[in-house]
């Protein structure tokens, strides 16, 4: 059974608060002089990623009692209910099973009674067929040519997941090019048109409910485009294909159902990487890395399933998360890949994380009395020193972070890693020690500087330190270790929605809008003056027509 257990009124949560005061007072660098074990004691590796989390404000105390916390809030059934197909999505009666797509084993996954594993299969393989029948050019436009260019179409889980993926591996890039349009700003899709030959272009329309207006507007825009160019409709089969869980949409639409990739409603838009939405990442990396990528999600999962609390690094991850969220009172939470192919994925977890996890009701759907999920914000180094970083490491807020960094690189240029990675080990060494004040004075005598100047400047130069990072270093990324890592992240979302009592795989905050936007739509056609609105609504709608 799905637990359902309100963390504030555990024995863990009481004693933690307490025992928050004792470590508030107390600085990371007293805590590694008070334990030499410290980074044996505090890391762990799975696969070829080491997380490091012996740089945040815990002991051996508060380990143990957020592991305790874990336990009283009945994680342990909590996974297994998600594994075994339990409908914990319980506000849209689904299972959340996005496990099932990267299963490698041949246990059956069950839903309502039903082995989902050949329907998955099924769909891998008729994508590893069409993923090789492009990229060895078998496949031809309307015209006898070769694919070069894929568009794939699709916002949200339907797009940053394929994006951030295919950066993330560009490494790994087959010879066809790959563009992602999202944005309904008529931008996006006419600024990657420009460049594109409808004779040589495949377009996948990405979504899971196929009724997404953003995604069915530049669907059409596409079509147009290509239908403009020459082409009729019955070589839309050639340069069309659906990637979603609504064949009837499909359909309707104009997309032959033979083009289309079928996954279905056990998986959450926001974890759909692993299902059919991933076909762009097939085409842009070649099936067999996307298979790895799966292989490596599947490692991770094995891991959160099968082992111990104090060694399950989504459990630590989403506990230390917690920790700061609920007694440190930090509202964010940052993602800082030192690897530029990462450059979207901190963008990726804003979304898995903060759609999962932005909720204030809970699962006795009452509004709760305390914090729920972060804002999850970052971008890669060493951009990102050069821009925020300041705040991190003199402003006002707690913000944990999270370090991200192959030890080898795709790219061996001169000395760049190691300037690189100097930069990494530097950052979270200088966020937890700081720099005393008898430091700053020590450096401004040596610099010749008189009494009065030091005075006048001392403050400024002093940096408390304190502030708490997790360092994950990956020997090198591929595909393997970027799906283990994904996963890892999952899980740790998963963890905290736990903890919290919120249901992390809904979105309804998201609907609002969406219904406001298309009531609107209909008022924007003519040029009459609106005032069904309040009066800065309507002022804006206005002001709107006046200009257009
Ligand atoms: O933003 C809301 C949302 O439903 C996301 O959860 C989802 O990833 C996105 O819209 C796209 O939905 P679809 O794949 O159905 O087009």
């Amino acid at each position: 059974m799905f637990p359902n257990v309100d963390f504030t009124t555990t024995q863990a949560y009481k004693y933690l608060a307490d025992h928050y005061i004792s470590i508030n007072e107390k600085s990371l660098k007293q805590l590694f002089a008070e334990d030499p074990q410290r980074f044996e004691k505090f890391s762990l590796q799975l696969e070829d990623i080491l997380l490091d989390f012996s740089k945040n404000r815990i002991d051996d105390e508060t380990f143990a009692l957020l592991l305790q916390l874990a336990r009283e809030c009945q994680l342990r059934e909590a996974i297994d209910a998600m594994f075994s197909g339990e409908k914990i999505n319980q506000t849209e009666g689904r299972q959340v099973l996005h496990t099932a797509l990267r299963n490698q084993s041949t246990t059956p996954v069950l839903v309502d009674g039903e082995d989902v594993m050949p329907q998955v299969r099924a769909v891998q393989a008729q994508m590893k067929d069409f993923t090789n029948r492009i990229i060895s050019g078998e496949w031809k436009g309307y015209t006898g040519k070769e694919i070069t260019d894929v568009v794939n179409i699709g916002i949200g889980g339907s797009d940053l997941g394929p994006v951030m993926v295919t950066e993330a591996l560009k490494a790994y890039k087959t010879r066809l090019n790959m563009h992602f349009v999202s944005n309904v700003d008529g931008t996006h899709i006419a600024e990657t048109l420009k460049e594109l030959n409808p004779e040589t272009t495949l377009f996948l329309i990405a979504s899971k409910t196929f009724t997404t207006q953003e995604t069915m507007a530049n669907a059409k825009s596409a079509k147009d485009w290509f239908l403009k160019a020459g082409a009729v409709e019955s070589d839309v089969a050639k340069h069309f294909a659906a990637l979603s869980t609504n064949e009837q949409g499909v359909a309707a639409f104009g997309i032959d159902t033979k083009n289309m990739f079928e996954f279905w409603d056990w998986v959450g838009g926001r974890y759909s990487l692993w299902s059919a939405i991933g076909l762009s990442i097939a085409l842009g990396i070649g099936y067999d890395n996307f298979e790895q990528l799966l292989e490596g999600a599947y490692a991770a999962d094995i891991h959160f399933k099968e082992t111990e609390f104090e060694q399950n690094i989504p459990v630590i991850l989403a506990l230390l998360g917690v920790w700061y969220n609920n007694f440190f009172d930090a509202e964010s939470h940052a993602i800082l890949p030192y690897d530029q192919y990462m450059h979207r994925f901190a963008a990726y977890f804003q979304q898995g994380d903060m759609e999962s996890n932005g909720k204030y009701i809970d699962r006795n759907s009452n509004r709760v009395d305390y914090q729920t999920g972060p804002i999850i914000w970052g971008e890669p180094g060493t951009n990102g020193q050069h821009a925020f970083y300041q705040l991190i490491h003199q402003g006002t807020k707690l913000i944990p972070c999270d370090f991200i960094a192959p030890a080898v690189s795709h790219n061996p240029i001169g000395n760049h890693h190691q300037l690189l990675l100097s930069n990494f080990f530097a950052q979270t060494e200088a966020l937890m020690n700081g720099k005393a004040e008898e430091e700053v004075v020590s450096e401004l005598q040596k610099a010749g500087k008189t009494e009065p100047e030091i005075a006048a400047l001392k403050n400024f130069k002093v940096f408390e330190g304190n502030r708490p990072t997790n360092s994950l270093l990956l020997k090198k990324v591929t595909p393997y270790t970027l799906g283990c890592l994904i996963a890892l992240y999952e899980h740790k979302i998963f963890v905290q929605g736990v903890i919290w009592n919120i249901f992390s795989f809904d979105q309804w905050g998201v609907e609002l809008g969406k219904q406001l936007a298309n009531k609107i739509l209909p008022e924007l056609e003519d040029d009459a003056t609106v005032n069904a609105h309040d009066a800065s609504t309507n002022g804006l709608i206005n002001q709107y027509k006046a200009w257009r």
